[in-house]
């Protein structure tokens, strides 16, 4: 893959003026100085979005959203860091030099290639006399030609040998046929995969990163095998036809998540196309991940079976902390999608599409399952699962009717069962503070203190102007504070290499640091209004150095209790004397 060079990427990112790009996206307004529009990273009804010209970023006021222009194609768009610079290049008409440079990411390009090697070869397979068995019960299952093709399926045969002799014949080492888990090498080699029909799992960008081959003919064998977890393949970081979905899924505006391969195969072909497998019955945080970026409604359709309902429950309370919005579609008399649309068309699924049911009443119902609700007991945890439910629920209406409909069928006072509620909802609260506060998110920050906010701005300044970089270096400032030491450690890293730093580009870097960008775009989230001017940075910087004294002095106030030794407590008696003076 190409890697881009840093000047080239800052040239495009000084080209593509963001009012520009944004403005071709989403409406803009002037406003004073800025301008405004409706942020496309949440549910928005009013105009929380900021985009400065003269900074060239963009802010969202509500969820937090921050960055230059190359970030905002990436998210919009839902495309690599690559990709978004090269989709700017191309609108401005900017030649890419396109290095190919030795790293880990051409390493990858060879297993894709081999990937695709194996794709071609187990889709010839099935059309050969050999395939016949295969073709029959894929036809069995009514899947046509098209169908077969559009989702690379195809075959292993019994000769364990094959692909090994194909992938060498490409002068593919053993080594990194065993790297992708194509052929197992590691003492007479043979293929991995034999006797299963090969369906291709790719990543979110399309390559394929590993193979699930179902077993067709009557076997104990397990009815799909997956390849291993390798360099390129982690079942957990991929939703099945995400690469295929994902246009459908931004243009439909919410997605369906099936449980396996052939629920999406089958609606997908159907016409139904924005659907995702999560090959199986558990969604993991990358996938969860995954979901956040296509910023869609989520419609759980899993199996009809004890599993696939309580899986409902499981992904839904998870999905809940992220605060997507949940819908839940039941099918009756059928075992999942696939057989669904199989006894009863497409046109009965669409009509349960335009049926679905929100997921708190879903939950409601779940809960009631294997609870005898004349039994008190059984009724109050029923009544505090419920309530825990909706503690984290943020539409009022709903949560009225709701409270109003347990208090009618249940007999119960509606003011108990609100001040329950409350009382739920204020533990909630300080649970997210808690974890928030860890993670420094930009969307409720934790308190700030007056040194917090002085390390904020002054790292603010710093990414805006050079001069500030100097001052702060030439002060030896120390920074309290491992997070925002590293910030400053990064600007000075940007600054130094660059020669120079301003705001748009120095997030250009950062954002490909999963760890500290989050605190950078706080940073900017807090500070962004702010007017640089000298005479304030100082005022900052001064701040910060009384804070570090302060505490240097707390601290010998408190070696000096400890301390017996009486020459050594007159020494840091005088130390403390001279920190207050200022003369340290
Ligand atoms: N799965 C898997 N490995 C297994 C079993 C299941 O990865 N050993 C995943 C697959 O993605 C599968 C999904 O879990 O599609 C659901 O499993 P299941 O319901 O058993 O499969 P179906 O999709 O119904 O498969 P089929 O219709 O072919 O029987
Ligand atoms: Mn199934």
């Amino acid at each position: 893959m190409a890697i881009i060079p840093l000047e080239e990427i800052n040239n495009v990112r000084m080209h593509a003026n963001i009012v520009e790009v944004i403005g071709s996206y989403i409406p803009l307004m002037h406003r004073g100085k800025n301008y405004f529009c409706v942020c496309p990273f949440h549910e928005d009804h009013s105009p929380s979005m900021s985009v400065s010209s003269e900074k060239q970023i963009y802010k969202c006021f509500s969820c937090g959203a921050a960055g230059n222009v190359i970030t905002f194609i990436q998210n919009y768009e839902n495309v690599s860091f690559i990709e978004a610079v090269q989709i700017l290049a191309k609108r401005y008409g900017i030649t890419l030099s396109n290095t190919i440079s030795p790293s880990v990411n051409d390493k990858n390009a060879r297993y894709y290639e081999m990937m695709d090697y194996a794709e071609k070869f187990f889709q010839n397979n099935l059309k050969t006399d050999l395939g016949k068995q295969a073709r029959d019960y894929l036809k069995e299952r009514g899947l046509d030609k098209q169908a077969i093709s559009e989702f690379g399926i195809g075959l292993t045969l019994s000769d364990r040998k094959m692909l090994y002799r194909l992938l060498k014949g490409k002068k593919f080492t053993e080594k990194e046929m065993d790297d992708v888990a194509l052929v197992n090498t590691h003492s007479d080699p043979y293929d991995y995969f034999v006797n299963r029909i090969m369906f291709p799992l790719h990543n979110p960008n399309g390559n394929i990163v590993g193979f699930s081959g179902r077993i067709f003919y009557e076997s104990e064998a397990a009815k799909y095998v997956n390849t291993r977890e390798t360099v390129i393949f982690k079942k957990g970081q991929i939703l099945f036809n995400y690469h295929r979905a994902k246009p459908f899924i931004r243009n439909e505006k919410r997605v369906i998540l099936v449980e396996g391969y052939m629920d999406a195969i089958r609606l997908y072909i159907n016409g139904v196309k924005n659907v995702l497998a999560i090959m199986g019955t558990s969604l993991t945080k990358e996938q969860i991940a995954l979901l956040r970026k296509l910023n869609v409604k989520i419609i759980l359709c899993l199996d009809n079976d004890e599993a696939g309902q309580k899986a409902i429950y499981d992904i839904g309370q998870s999905l809940k902390k992220d605060n997507f919005e949940i819908e839940v579609i039941k099918l009756s008399g059928a075992k999942d999608p696939d057989e669904y649309v199989i006894k009863n068309g497409i046109e009965a699924f669409k009509k349960n599409l335009k049926e679905t049911i929100k997921y708190l009443d879903f939950s409601l119902n779940y809960l009631k399952q294997n609870k005898n609700l004349h039994e008190t007991v059984d009724l109050a945890k029923y009544i505090n699962d419920v309530l825990a439910d909706i503690a984290s629920e943020k539409d009022e209406i709903l949560i009225d009717i709701t409270l109003k409909k347990l208090a009618t069928d249940y007999n119960l006072e509606y003011d108990m069962l609100k001040d329950k509620l409350k009382q739920l909802e204020t533990n909630e609260n300080v649970k997210t503070e808690v974890s928030v506060d860890k993670q420094t998110n930009v969307k409720e920050r934790p308190k700030n203190n007056k040194y917090i906010i002085a390390c904020k701005k002054m790292l603010f300044y710093m990414m805006n102007e050079a001069k500030y970089v100097r001052i702060y270096q030439n002060n030896l400032v120390f920074l309290d504070n491992l997070n925002y030491r590293e910030i400053a450690k990064a600007i000075i890293y940007y600054y130094e290499t660059n020669k120079d730093i301003n705001l748009a580009d120095f997030l250009t870097f950062a954002s490909t640091n999963e760890r500290f960008y989050p605190i950078v775009l706080d940073i900017i989230n807090e500070c962004n209004e702010e007017e640089i001017d000298e005479d304030v940075f100082m005022d900052y910087l001064n701040s910060i150095q009384k804070g570090n004294k302060q505490k240097t002095i707390k601290e010998l106030k408190e070696s000096l209790k400890d301390e017996l030794d009486k020459s050594k407590k007159i020494e840091i008696a005088m130390k403390i004397a001279e920190l207050k003076k200022g003369s340290v």
